[in-house]
């Protein structure tokens, strides 16, 4: 069966940065710790006055296509996942396939375009429509490009907007790919639930606790279907986990219960038994509630042995630098972890090829996704050629009046002139509005 998965990854942070220990806290009357130890975060990306999802995406979309040598011709289909789209019937796909043909010659015209929404988890289902796409042979040789593109702000004094970012993440799916490969088995936890939405509105509508007990739940199901048609996973068989990380502490959550899940009557419950004890079993309690306290002091005790510790220094860990320093990015959170983990592997000098990571997606409202892949042997010039780190570091830093301005920039209910804190350069921007109230898009060479 031809092998099918993502050949080449792009990145493009918002190009301004706020510090959410120096910067938000103070302002919040937050302990910094809050941030960097509670939520796992650093700081914030935010697009700068003439960026958008569009210009990020096209940015990260145009970027690819010019490291691998592509023409519009190659592509076959352009998916746009968003949760933050301003448009409800013409899809972002087709303004950033007009950004790109304009620095092209040729066209997409007989690329199919779409846009994907289910809250984060639609970067990974246009993934699941390529693959479907490919492997079905309708894709006349030509590879799929996904873009996963949002601009993640709360609105003031909302508790999410500690866990603010955004940024785009453009993929190439193709046939015989250079850096990993799709499973075919997959799994789902799905449920209609009101964790996060936005009923017409640009804020999310959020029950942060809410959500992040739906997290759980929806993954715990997600993982225990891909269980049912791939067999249990095993922990020595998984490298990395890259899991939609909406901040990294949601991941510190989910991780634990993963590992607890994995090692359930395995040798590591026996070996971890004299020193913990054995996983409270549901059967062996009266109550629910008792069950629900033994539980938690075992988790507590579990989170503290060196199998754990370990195994999530090396496992989870790497795959949540680049979140800690960037934010939510919603739909490109889960890529941009997968990322992480690579461009950690790769500093570390491992060899990859061969090796296997479980990917956990989610989305509110709610839908949890757990996949395999494994890596190809091309990951390390793959790797090498994203140059993410080096646009971190030159991110320009905000001060919380920046922040405050910025913020109502990008408000979609006012209209404030905010000078650019950045001088674009070889990129798209933003470029006013047209006769149909439609965002223009130009290329500032
Ligand atoms: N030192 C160390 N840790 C600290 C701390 C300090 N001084 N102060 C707080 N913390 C910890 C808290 O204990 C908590 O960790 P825990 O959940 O493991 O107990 C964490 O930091 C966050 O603090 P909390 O008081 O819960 O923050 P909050 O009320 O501002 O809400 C979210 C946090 C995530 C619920 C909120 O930001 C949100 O709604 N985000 C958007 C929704 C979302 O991302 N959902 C996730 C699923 S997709």
């Amino acid at each position: 069966m031809t092998k099918v998965g993502i050949d080449a990854v792009e990145i493009h942070t918002g190009k301004l940065k706020m510090d959410l220990a120096e910067v938000f806290a103070p302002e919040m009357g937050d302990d910094p710790e809050k941030y960097t130890k509670g939520l796992g975060l650093h700081a914030s990306s935010f697009p700068d006055v003439y960026e958008d999802i569009v210009t990020m995406g096209a940015n990260a979309a145009y970027k690819l296509m010019e490291r691998k040598g592509l023409t519009p011709e190659d592509i076959g289909r352009i998916d746009v996942a968003t949760e933050s789209a301003f448009d409800n019937s013409k899809p972002v796909s087709t303004y950033i396939a007009g950004c790109l043909e304009q620095v092209y010659d040729g066209d997409f015209h007989h690329a199919n375009k779409g846009e994907r929404k289910f809250a984060c988890v639609a970067g990974t289902q246009s993934i699941d429509d390529a693959y479907n796409w490919i492997r079905a042979g309708r894709h006349r040789g030509r590879a799929a490009l996904v873009i996963a593109t949002d601009t993640a702000l709360y609105a003031r004094g909302d508790p999410g907007e500690a866990t603010q970012g955004a940024g785009a993440v453009a993929m190439l799916i193709s046939e015989d790919p250079s850096l990993v490969t799709l499973s075919t088995e997959q799994g789902f936890g799905s449920a209609d639930e009101t964790d996060f939405l936005k009923p017409n509105q640009q804020f999310p509508s959020v029950d942060g606790k809410r959500s992040v007990q739906v997290y759980l739940a929806r993954m715990r199901e997600a993982l225990e279907d891909y269980e049912s048609v791939a067999g249990k996973v095993e922990l020595d068989d998984v490298n990395l986990a890259p899991f939609h990380t909406p901040f990294p502490g949601m991941v510190r959550k989910a991780a634990l219960l993963g590992f607890r899940h994995i090692i359930r009557d395995t040798d590591v419950e026996d070996e971890l038994e004299p020193e913990i004890g054995r996983q409270p079993r549901e059967a062996e309690f009266d109550s629910e509630e008792n069950y629900t306290e033994a539980i938690r002091a075992y988790m507590d005790d579990l989170k503290r042995t060196d199998a754990y510790q370990e195994w999530y220094a090396n496992t989870v860990d790497p795959t949540l630098y680049l979140a800690r320093h960037v934010g939510n990015w919603y739909t490109g959170s889960v890529h941009v972890a997968r990322v992480s983990g690579l461009i950690k592997a790769y500093e570390a000098g491992e060899d990859m090829t061969g090796e296997q990571l479980l990917v956990g997606s989610y989305g509110s409202g709610a839908q949890a996704e757990v996949h395999s892949e494994i890596v190809q042997e091309g990951w390390k010039e793959e790797i090498e050629a994203i140059d993410i780190l080096d646009h971190l570091d030159d991110r320009y830093e905000i001060s919380f009046d920046d922040y405050e301005h910025i913020h109502d920039v990008h408000n979609h209910e006012k209209d404030v002139d905010v000078e650019e804190f950045t001088v674009p350069q070889s990129e798209f921007v933003f470029d006013g509005w047209g006769r149909m109230d439609e965002r223009k898009y130009r290329f500032v060479e």
